[in-house]
């Protein structure tokens, strides 16, 4: 297969280079295009701009394929669990054995927050929106460790990268628990990740809380089935704020605030919320799809459409088939599940969907998970980014290590006014 592109400016002609990935990915190295041809290129959205060359996570969007440094979704769904994916998405490994307990240890025992945050989530809002206290919280690490924001100290970069893994359940357990007015609750050192969070969600001072051991399990499925998904718009913000040399702490506070958005994680919340407003206005699910197809903005299909899957989220096969069985193990009949099935069985056979290879995503059937183990909807992006943030972190630290690291600053197409005078007010 050709190795450049040719590529004729006028009377000039350059040749492009093309590189090509382990999995046959091939792409256009343009990296001195403007200082061989004075021409930049533009590409709204970068739907076809690769901005790195990366190892951690392998996408096929038409074949459904989704791989953790090579490891196939569907193995690490059923057999790893989420400290061990993080670990393999982080290190580019599996552990051994006793490397997973020393990295389970060392999260363990970092879990707790400093006694300050006490005072910074009680002067939040009651109604402050979960992402919003946990961009704001995690941002706020910086503060509280100064002397670990070295993004090229080692030592200072793994101690900073245990304490958000271990810090961040708990941040998001104090932002529920704040907003309900319940006490906030210590995490135990003998719960797994997972249950921890259940624990620190749903236990209060004045009776012991035993986590159901299908909902610990579903919770780290779906956190595994989170944990990265290469150059998502979060992951993106967060190398590019990375990319400045400001510490991690911060790369990673605009990343949550990046997968808020409704077109993103966000959507998991609207997901809900859209099922629950067809429930309740007693709409049937094909209105509410002649409605998606029409444009109506307030009846977008949330949960459904990809920039990269144009076939099938392997995830979401997985989400779905859990549900089912969470649902069933818990006794839980929701009429939100046979809606969320109804709307997909009417979308896959609809042209208007299928022309546009809109299939359900990774945030489709989530919710519905969620909303059966009993978190509140605006809690499940913040749930999303608890599962994203080895992925963050990966993708980080991949680029600092990148021999052909540098500060991300994009280029433009100016469309504004030519050069024009200053006018004096009195002249306007
Ligand atoms: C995530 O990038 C990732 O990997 C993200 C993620 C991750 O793990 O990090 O997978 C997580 O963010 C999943 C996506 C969650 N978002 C949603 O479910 C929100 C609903 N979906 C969309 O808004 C949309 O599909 C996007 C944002 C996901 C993708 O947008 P694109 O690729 O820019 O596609 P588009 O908006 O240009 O849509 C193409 C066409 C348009 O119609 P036409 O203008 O061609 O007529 O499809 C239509 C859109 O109007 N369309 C939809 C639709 N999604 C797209 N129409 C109805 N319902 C939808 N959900």
């Amino acid at each position: 297969m050709a190795d450049s592109a040719e590529l004729r400016v006028g009377d000039q002609t350059i040749n492009l280079p093309i590189i090509e990935g382990s999995e046959g990915e091939r792409g256009l190295d343009i990296s001195k295009l403007r200082s061989q041809t004075g021409l930049i290129t533009l590409d709204p959205g970068y739907g076809n701009t690769g901005s790195c060359q990366s190892a951690i996570t392998f996408i096929d969007g038409e074949k459904g394929i989704l791989r953790y440094r090579g490891i196939p979704i569907e193995q690490l769904a059923e057999k790893s669990t989420f400290l061990e994916v993080a670990y393999l998405l982080i290190h580019g490994k599996l552990p051994t054995q006793a490397e997973l307990e020393e990295y389970v240890g060392s999260i363990t025992l970092h879990t707790m927050l400093h006694e300050d945050f006490r005072s910074f989530f009680g002067a939040l809002p009651k109604d402050a929106h979960p992402m919003a206290a946990c961009s704001a919280a995690v941002g706020a690490l910086s503060t509280f460790y100064p002397d670990s924001l070295d993004p090229s100290d080692e030592r200072q970069l793994e101690i900073s990268i245990h304490r958000l893994i271990a810090k961040m359940p708990n941040m998001a357990a104090c932002a529920y628990k704040h907003s309900i007015g319940q006490p906030l609750i210590y995490p135990r050192n003998d719960l797994s990740y997972a249950a921890n969070f259940m624990h620190m969600m749903f236990a209060t001072p004045c009776e012991h809380y035993e986590v159901d051991p299908v909902i610990e399990k579903v919770l780290d499925l779906l956190l595994i089935l989170h944990a990265d998904h290469e150059q998502n718009c979060s992951t993106s913000t967060v190398r590019l704020v990375g990319s400045s040399m400001v510490n991690l702490f911060a790369s990673v506070s605009a990343g949550i605030n990046a997968l808020w958005g409704r077109s993103h994680g966000g959507a998991n919340q609207e997901v809900i919320e859209m099922l629950a407003r067809i429930r309740d206005e007693g709409i049937t699910t094909k209105q509410f799809v002649d409605r998606a197809k029409a444009g109506d903005d307030n009846a977008r299909l949330m949960g459904f459409g990809h920039r990269v899957y144009k076939n099938f989220d392997p995830r979401m096969k997985i989400i779905k088939k859990a549900c089912f069985d969470v649902l069933e193990k818990l006794g839980v009949r929701t009429k939100l599940l046979e809606i969320a099935v109804e709307l997909e069985e009417i979308a896959l056979k609809d042209d208007y969907f299928v022309e546009r290879k809109l299939y359900p995503n990774v945030d489709f059937y989530s919710g519905v998970i969620y909303n059966a183990i009993g978190t509140p909807a605006n809690m499940f992006t913040a749930i999303f980014a608890l599962g994203r943030l080895p992925g963050w972190i990966a993708q980080w630290s991949e680029m600092h290590d990148d021999p052909a690291f540098k500060i991300g600053r994009p280029r433009q197409i100016y469309t504004g006014e030519t050069m024009s005078d200053y006018v004096p007010i009195e002249k306007r």
